[in-house]
């Protein structure tokens, strides 16, 4: 089972680019740099992350040990142990929600944030989690907000314990049981979905995601698979 090495600073312009410089430097699978705050925190197609302090902010330095091409598979179970650890710090009755391909949901706002990045042998896998702070402009949720109980550095050990226990399953039994899990707790088939890829806009139902966690989508042009855009309720 991996082990996790936590650097902690009060601010960074983005941990990924921390973990990233790091990692070149040899920084061993496990090596997590989490930060207090950001001044440059970054998300999904180069838009900026809100980073002030009271929410979770850090990445982690990956060194998989499988083929490049299966390294997208880690989007889903980082998916999986934010839902986890989300979970963990919410009254009982409220559930996280995961859509494609790694957006953790929760009452229809977007909870957290997964960034994934390639440093040259290693894999950086950012994430941010709202413990306090919504960022302005977006349907966000926070744990405090949703009557939660969570300081930082508590969701921080959550997260990992999660992570480390989904990566074992993973290395032990592979992607099956990733994305069993992820569709349990991801928009049922059906649901009418949005996706944006570049100027390139589609629309369609979910229908599944494949075994390599392709997006599977039913449209007026027949069924599509699609490996990268951003997802949103159509
Ligand atoms: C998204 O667009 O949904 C992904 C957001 C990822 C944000 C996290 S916060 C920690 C790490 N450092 C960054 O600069 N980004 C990621």
């Amino acid at each position: 089972m991996v082990s996790f090495d936590v650097r902690h600073y009060p601010s960074l312009g983005s941990t990924n680019d921390e973990a990233m410089r790091l990692a070149r430097e040899g920084a061993a699978d496990g090596t997590v740099v989490h930060a207090d705050e950001q001044t440059a925190g970054r998300g999904r197609f180069a838009r900026r992350w809100s980073s002030p302090p009271g929410n979770l902010y850090l990445s982690i330095v990956l060194r998989p040990g499988v083929p490049l091409s299966r390294w997208p598979e880690i989007s889903f179970i980082a998916a999986l142990a934010v839902a986890d650890a989300v979970e963990a710090m919410l009254p009982n009755q409220l559930r996280a929600t995961l859509k494609w391909p790694n957006d953790v949901l929760l009452r229809d706002g977007k909870i957290a944030g997964i960034l994934l990045e390639q440093a040259t042998d290693a894999l950086i896998l950012g994430i941010g989690i709202n413990v306090l702070e919504a960022p302005p402009g977006t349907p966000a949720s926070t744990i405090v907000g949703s009557g939660g109980l969570a300081s930082v550095d508590g969701m921080r050990g959550k997260l990992l314990g999660a992570l480390a226990g989904w990566l074992d399953i993973w290395q032990q039994d592979g992607f099956a049981p990733i994305r069993t899990a992820w569709l349990t707790r991801a928009h049922p088939p059906g649901t009418r979905l949005r996706l944006t890829l570049g100027e390139r806009v589609v629309e369609g139902s979910f229908n599944d995601i494949d075994e390599a966690g392709a997006l599977i989508i039913d449209t007026d042009e027949g069924r599509l698979r699609y490996t990268a855009g951003d997802v949103a309720a159509a």
